[in-house]
């Protein structure tokens, strides 16, 4: 029997076994490990470490899962065609390409003992996705199907989806339950949809087993500020609101004042991104326990109006935020707040970051390195 253990796997073992292990390769004993270092040092090749592969790993919440994972003591891969992202993110084995070149994952996944997948790659913007869908069915739809197709080849079962709270459209019922009818409102929520069926079936006909991750909305940023939101086109109200405190916008348009919400602004449910990353780990940890397809809602349960984050904005930063008031988009639902009851009874889901002031005080970290306000402060006060 061959058995390669992972080098977190070998200090378990060596933690156990007093300081000494032996190593079979191929049927033969090859050496006795005295310390685990030297096993990685004698580079048992890294080709036989078992990997995560993360596409879009480059990218907002991929670059923070990417992070928690190394924290948990992974092996990262990360494969992006840097569209959105950026290189600087990620501190770990990085492909730059699209998963529309099935040349580059078949290399991939043969020079790689890819253990699972966890699937962020895609096109994100609602209304990009009404202008041109076709990108979004072919980046969402078939770029995922290259991957999938690929995991059947090399024999990988085990696959986390990033699906959207954008599989509900205008849902009849708040707080929204993981088998409230999906029927979404826009060709970026039907990607997710589409892509969600398809593995449901693959699930059932090539036995991998899913996780789906229904985020609500992402936001906040790691509280260090080293890592954040920062994508090329920004449509998420958090960091748009901090644009306008930063003063690297003017004024903030809130897009609806006629909803039937208690302040007529649109509701949301925000998640931490480093909550969200969280929910990633304990979907891997299911998926060493049980195969099949699995589909969870991640958010908090907790509903914020557009007005109230502006407020929490200000209160936060002490800046002022200039708005106007605009029509509402089309298909922008008037509430979306999960039922986050299902991920935290069968995974132990519970977000630790995401009230809405530390959410906002972290992101705000970040834009402040982002636009170097902290040091155009320092050198108004030097010139003073
Ligand atoms: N941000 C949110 O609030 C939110 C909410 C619900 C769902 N999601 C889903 O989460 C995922 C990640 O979102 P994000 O906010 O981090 O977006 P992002 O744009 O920051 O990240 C996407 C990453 O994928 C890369 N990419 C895109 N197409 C690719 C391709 N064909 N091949 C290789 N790399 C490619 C981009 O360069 C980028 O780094 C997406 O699938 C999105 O649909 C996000």
């Amino acid at each position: 029997m061959r058995f390669m253990p992972t080098f977190q796997e070998l200090e378990e073992l060596l933690k156990e076994h007093d300081g000494e292990f032996l190593v079979f390769d191929n049927e033969r004993p090859r050496l006795v490990i005295l310390d685990p270092k030297k096993y990685d040092n004698l580079g048992m090749g890294s080709q036989h470490r078992s990997k995560i592969l993360v596409t879009g790993g480059a990218g907002y919440i991929g670059s923070h899962t990417v992070k928690a994972l190394q924290k948990a003591g992974h092996d990262v891969l990360v494969i992006d065609d840097l569209s959105t992202g950026s290189a600087a993110s990620v501190d770990c084995q990085l492909v730059v390409g699209s998963l529309s070149n099935q040349e580059l994952l078949k290399q991939i996944f043969s020079q790689n003992r890819i253990e699972a997948v966890l699937h962020f790659a895609g096109s994100i913007i609602v209304e990009e996705s009404v202008l041109n869908p076709a990108k979004y069915f072919q980046n969402n739809v078939v770029c995922g199907l290259n991957l999938l197709n690929c995991m059947v080849q090399f024999g990988v079962k085990k696959f986390i989806y990033s699906s959207s709270a954008a599989v509900y459209g205008n849902p009849q019922k708040v707080p929204i339950k993981e088998d409230t009818p999906c029927l979404p409102t826009n060709p970026y929520g039907e990607t997710k949809l589409i892509f969600e069926k398809i593995l449901k079936w693959y699930a059932e006909t090539h036995d991998i087993s899913s996780v789906v991750l229904r985020y609500f909305n992402a936001a906040g940023a790691e509280v260090d500020g080293s890592l954040g939101e920062n994508h090329p086109v920004e449509t998420h109200l958090i960091p748009k609101v901090l644009q306008v405190a930063a003063k690297q916008e003017a004024v903030l348009s809130i897009f609806g004042a006629d909803y039937p919400t208690p302040d007529g602004t649109a509701v949301r449910d925000y998640i931490h991104v480093v909550d969200l990353a969280k929910a990633h780990i304990l979907g891997l940890d299911k998926l060493k326990q049980e195969s099949g397809h699995f589909v969870y809602n991640v958010g908090t349960g907790q509903g914020h109006s557009v007005k109230e984050i502006i407020d929490a904005v200000m209160e936060v930063t002490g800046k002022m935020v200039m708005i106007e008031q605009s029509a509402r988009r089309p298909g922008d639902p008037a509430a979306l707040v999960a039922d986050a009851g299902k991920i935290r009874d069968e995974l132990g889901f519970q977000p630790a970051h995401s009230d809405i002031n530390s959410i906002i005080s972290s992101a705000w970290n970040w834009h402040k390195k982002l636009y170097n306000l902290e040091k155009s402060k320092n050198l108004e006060a030097e010139t003073a």
